[in-house]
């Protein structure tokens, strides 16, 4: 496929050549890159790189080029997201972002936190212990599982806010439930009520075309691992001007690397001590993969492929999807009901009996499957999960 031939998002074979730089284990379907996402051949190249500058040569590589390969990362990276460079700092993974926010974020006795139940599970767990070393308390409002209108989020979330309400907690693309929220219209409610916002936004990079300073919210976490397939590893946190005096790494160290003496926010975090930064530095790589294919076209056959399981697992299941059938409420990722009854070991049959990786969720008292679709899929892999499902859910194999 040269560049001058547009790929058909509904053809198969204008994609193979994208999804042969996928290393995807021959002996397996791989239909969860909403959990785990495998970097592509050319950011694995990268990283390996990378390591091995670090490797052979650690004095030259962290003295004399460790601090512009964060300073190339973060503004490749503030770049792709839609904002300034000074505004974002580089960390693990969004679970490391949201504990800098957790750690730093001041509450006191009788404060209220605020999350949804779609939100994940250890964000929950990092808010629950923040509020129990302060005092505070952590409200979760209960949002339906199916979502059609923006009022559905919005009116059981605000609903729940009261005068105590310090701060709102909120994905922007669900992991258990793998919807979009409203986010603009979140932080705009919040912001009138003079809520700060933090989106938890790992789904959204690369799925989203993210403008991080016009979204309004006061920090934003993220992985660059899942969606935008940088090496595992690699996440960032943006804070807001307004907050950022009030944010500090979890782990006091140099801040820069001597004798460079950290002056702002940000420089704060270029040095958290020694360690392996390597898949921070294929972030740049990783967008540079993307913009190459183009990420409107990586979002419309993404989408497409994810609603071609979703229409094919709604007649499987003669069931509806829990969000309408529109790029506003899912994008790579769709979540399609089961049929009533226990499927707490359908995972498991699924990787057993057929190779196929795709999480099987309980959310609140019923059961779902989660379908993941990036640039390596392709519509045999839905056909064949349809068949595996067919097999084990007529056979009560779940
Ligand atoms: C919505 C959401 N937030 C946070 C995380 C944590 O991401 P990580 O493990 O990359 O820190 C995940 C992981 O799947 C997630 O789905």
């Amino acid at each position: 496929m040269t560049a001058m031939q547009r790929r058909r998002i509904d053809h198969d074979a204008d994609w193979l050549d994208v999804a042969n730089q996928w290393n995807v284990r021959d002996d397996t379907i791989y239909l969860n890159h909403g959990s785990f996402g495998p970097p592509p051949n050319p950011v694995a190249e990268a990283k390996r790189d990378w390591l091995q500058r670090m490797e052979c040569q650690p004095m030259d590589f962290f003295c004399r080029h460790f601090e512009q390969a964060v300073v190339d990362a973060r503004g490749a990276l503030a770049r792709f997201v839609g904002t300034n460079r000074k505004d974002l700092v580089l960390c693990d993974n969004a679970t490391a972002a949201m504990n800098i926010v957790a750690r730093s974020f001041p509450l006191s006795c009788g404060d209220q936190v605020l999350l949804t139940n779609h939100e994940y599970g250890a964000v929950h767990r990092i808010w629950q212990r923040a509020c129990e070393q302060t005092g505070a308390q952590l409200r979760v409002a209960n949002l339906p599982v199916r979502c059609h209108t923006s009022a559905d989020v919005l009116h059981p979330l605000l609903a729940a806010v009261s005068a105590s309400t310090r701060l709102i907690v909120v994905s922007h693309i669900t992991s258990p439930t793998a919807i979009i929220f409203p986010i603009v219209d979140i932080c705009r409610e919040a912001a009138d009520r003079d809520i700060p916002v933090c989106v938890d936004g790992p789904h959204a990079v690369a799925t989203l075309d993210l403008a991080l300073d016009r979204l309004g919210c006061a920090f934003y976490t993220a992985s660059c691992h899942k969606w935008l397939s940088a090496s595992l590893g690699s996440g960032f946190l943006y804070v807001h001007p307004a907050w950022q005096d009030r944010i500090q790494p979890m782990q006091q160290s140099w801040g820069r690397l001597q004798p460079e003496i950290p002056h702002t926010w940000d420089e704060e975090f270029t040095w958290p001590g020694t360690r392996d930064a390597t898949s921070l530095f294929t972030i740049p790589d990783a967008i540079v993969f993307l913009e190459n294919i183009g990420c409107e076209a990586f979002r419309q056959r993404t989408h497409w492929l994810a609603q071609y399981a979703r229409r094919a697992l709604e007649q499987l299941f003669n069931t509806m999807a829990i969000v309408p059938d529109s790029t506003t409420w899912y994008q790579t990722m769709t979540l399609i009901p089961l049929p009533v009854g226990n499927h707490a070991g359908l995972q498991q049959q699924l990787w057993k009996r057929f190779h196929i990786e795709v999480p099987i969720i309980q959310f609140e008292d019923n059961w779902y499957i989660r379908v993941s679709c990036h640039l390596y899929n392709s519509t045999s892999h839905i056909d064949l999960l349809v068949k595996a499902l067919a097999v084990l859910c007529r056979s009560g194999g779940g």
